[in-house]
Parts: C-alpha cells; sequence; structure tokens
C-alpha cells in the first residue's frame, strides 16, 4: 500500500462560497414504449381510466440487461459528451434512486467505473420522488464551498424492477429512465438562489416498498407476499402533494420576494398531471407553465425533473437570466422546492 494515498485523494478547497448553477442535462430513456392499450392486454385497466386520472399515455420500460446504472451511465456519457467533457473533469458523482442495481455497493460506484471517471468520488442518495432535487441541493453544497468544481448530479430509476405488474392501481403509474445535470460555479446572481426541503416520517406507510431491507429481509414469505414490490395509498399521497406543493413554491417565493407571475416555468416531479394541474391552480400560474412530461414517461421516480428539464429547454422556454422553481414531493415523505436563476 503506499503510504500517502489519503493526501493525494483530498482536494482542499480553492474558492470561498459561491452559488452552483445547472449548466448542462442530459438524459436517457429505454427504447422500449409501453402504451396504456399494451397495459389493458394483462391488467383490467383502460386508456380512458389512465389518462383521465393520471395523464399518462405511455411509459418506457429497460430492455433486459438495462438496469439503474446502466441508464444513470448513458445519462451522463450523454452530458459529458454535450459538454465537451473528459474523464479527469467530474469530481464527484451523486446518484438518487429507489432503484440501485443492488443495496451495496452504491450505484454512484457502478457508473463511475462504467464510464470511468477516475478522479470523481461519489454516493447514492435516497429520498425517492424528491431525490433528484435532494442531490441538487447536496451537489450544490461542494460548489458553494469551492471544494468541486464540476458535480455531476444523477436521477435514476428502473421502476420496472419494483413495480407489481398483476396490481392496476400502480402498474400504470411508474416507467423507467435517467437524466444527470453538470452543477458548476454561477455567474454573479445566477444559478441556484435558494432551497427547502423538509421530511415527515409520518407517511412511511403511505409509500413504500416492505421488504428487502433490514425491517424485512428476502425471505419466501416475502416473495409469496409481493413485498419485494412498491405499494402506495394513492388518495393520501395525491392530497398530500397537491398541498405540499403549492405551499413550498410559495415558501420561496415569498422568502425572496417574488410572485408567481415572475416564474418562467415550474418544474414539477410527474407523478400525476391531476396534481400538476392542481398546484398550478393553487399558485395562480398558467397551466402552461408547469412543465409537463407524464404522458411521455409517467412516473420515473427521481429521473422525472432532469427529464422535465430537458424538455423545456428543447422548447425553448428557459433562457439565460430567467427564474424557475423545481419542486418535488415522495415518498417518505420527502419534499423540496429550487429557485434557480437560469445560468446557461
Ligand atoms: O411519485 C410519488 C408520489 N405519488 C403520487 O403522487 C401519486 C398520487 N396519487 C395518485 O396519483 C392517484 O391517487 C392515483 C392515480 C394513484 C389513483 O387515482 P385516484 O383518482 O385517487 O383513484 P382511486 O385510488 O381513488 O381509485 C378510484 C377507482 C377505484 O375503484 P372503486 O374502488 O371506486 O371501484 C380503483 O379500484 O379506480 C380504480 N382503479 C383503476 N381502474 C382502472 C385504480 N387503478 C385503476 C386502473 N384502471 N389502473
Amino acid at each position: 500500500m503506499g503510504g500517502n494515498i489519503t493526501s493525494c485523494m483530498f482536494e482542499p478547497p480553492r474558492e470561498g462560497p459561491r452559488r452552483a448553477a445547472i449548466t448542462g442535462v442530459a438524459t436517457y430513456a429505454p427504447q422500449r414504449v409501453v402504451t396504456n392499450a399494451d397495459l389493458t392486454h394483462t391488467l383490467d385497466t383502460s386508456d380512458e381510466w389512465i389518462v383521465s386520472r393520471t395523464g399518462i399515455r405511455e411509459r418506457r420500460i429497460g430492455a433486459p440487461g438495462e438496469t439503474t446504472s446502466t441508464m444513470g451511465a448513458e445519462a451522463v456519457r450523454r452530458l459529458m459528451a454535450a459538454k465537451g467533457l473528459g474523464p479527469d473533469d467530474v469530481d464527484l458523482l451523486i446518484v438518487a434512486t429507489v432503484t440501485p442495481d443492488m443495496l451495496f455497493p452504491a450505484t454512484a460506484c457502478l457508473i463511475q467505473d462504467q464510464v470511468g471517471l477516475p478522479r470523481a468520488w461519489g454516493f447514492d442518495l435516497s429520498a425517492a420522488c424528491s431525490g433528484f432535487l435532494y442531490a441538487l441541493t447536496t451537489g450544490a453544497q461542494f460548489i458553494a464551498a469551492g471544494a468541486h468544481r464540476r458535480v455531476v448530479v444523477v436521477g435514476a430509476d428502473l421502476m420496472s424492477a419494483i413495480i407489481d405488474p398483476t396490481d392496476r392501481t400502480t402498474a400504470v403509474l411508474f416507467g423507467d429512465g435517467a437524466g444527470a445535470v453538470l452543477l458548476e460555479q454561477a455567474a454573479d446572481g445566477f444559478g441556484i438562489l435558494d432551497f427547502h426541503h423538509r421530511v415527515d416520517g409520518s407517511g412511511r406507510d403511505d409509500l413504500l416498498m416492505p421488504a428487502g431491507g433490514s425491517l424485512k429481509p428476502a425471505s419466501a414469505e416475502t416473495v409469496a407476499a409481493r413485498e419485494h414490490f412498491l405499494r402506495q395509498n394513492g388518495r393520501v399521497v395525491f392530497k398530500f402533494a397537491v398541498s405540499q406543493m403549492a405551499w413550498s413554491v410559495e415558501l420561496l417565493l415569498r422568502r425572496n420576494g417574488l410572485t408567481a407571475a415572475d416564474l418562467a416555468v415550474v418544474i414539477p416531479h410527474q407523478a400525476n398531471q391531476r396534481i400538476l394541474d392542481a398546484t398550478a391552480d393553487r399558485l395562480g400560474l398558467p397551466r402552461e407553465r408547469m412543465a409537463s412530461v407524464i404522458g411521455r414517461y409517467g412516473n420515473t421516480t427521481a429521473a422525472t425533473l432532469p427529464l422535465a428539464l430537458e424538455d423545456v429547454l428543447q422548447g425553448g422556454r428557459l433562457s439565460r437570466g430567467d427564474l424557475a422553481v423545481f419542486v418535488a414531493v415522495g415518498a417518505g415523505f420527502t419534499v423540496g422546492a429550487t429557485l434557480v436563476r437560469w445560468d446557461c
């Protein structure tokens, strides 16, 4: 063993506090499209029910061999190609997911190896549908502290791995996908201006995968009871999501002296179009300023926000200097909102 390995790997802070900005985004979604009509072959459901109750028309489902790490790695490769980054340019990789390839090692390690990022360290972060925002806030602190120059934040979930294909109340809702953003120092007045998070663990039984952890290790009984699949108390989560999304955005607006009219776009977690519409209405925000890609992807958990962000950028709906808010609610419950002045 080399005697000096720790000092080789540790990088002291380079500069004083700065804001972080998202300076690039890339996504990956599996090729295979599963439409609502496809689901009616195996489930007692209908396109009419799914579209009217959720807004979802189709979702992507990973091919055999695709995993959260392979999807995340492809999103990172695309991000690096788009930004012209080389293998040594990434300092830190944070992966938000609830469907890691394995409980350990962390999916961040698997992506680091697949992409080939010799200088990057990394870790996974578990906050379900709020995971991408929690990871964004976490990554931004390393930029703000001057500890790192380039942080890659990945949101990736292969939800098809934990969805019960025989349960119509959940099987129609979720899809697979991944997204990655690059965080770098922002120009003065730009970037991530403010964030807000909260957790409310009283929601622990309303959206969960009951078994596979230390509480209920995998056994023949847990498999027979289908406890390795996601379970959701949809109505409770729906009500919580609507109230908390609007409240979180309002909190950020109020404490920054802004109103909804100041926002070019709100980029919300994509769980249900009715949640997005109700949140827009509560905020007094025209519904078309609430980003929506749920029709094409369903709920991809940690991947929804980068997928929605990429769509907003491709649609030319966010320009340098515009204000935007990201907002999410997820299992836990977890809640988050982030105010940005767009910087690229
Ligand atoms: O991403 C993390 C956060 N997750 C969320 O935010 C999800 C929040 N919840 C929701 O989006 C909605 O609650 C759901 C989409 C999950 C369900 O919509 P809902 O309007 O709350 O429906 P429901 O659960 O009240 O069910 C209404 C009826 C039930 O039948 P009965 O009891 O009235 O006879 C269900 O059995 O719809 C039935 N149903 C279905 N029917 C056809 C449930 N799923 C289906 C289905 N197809 N796929």
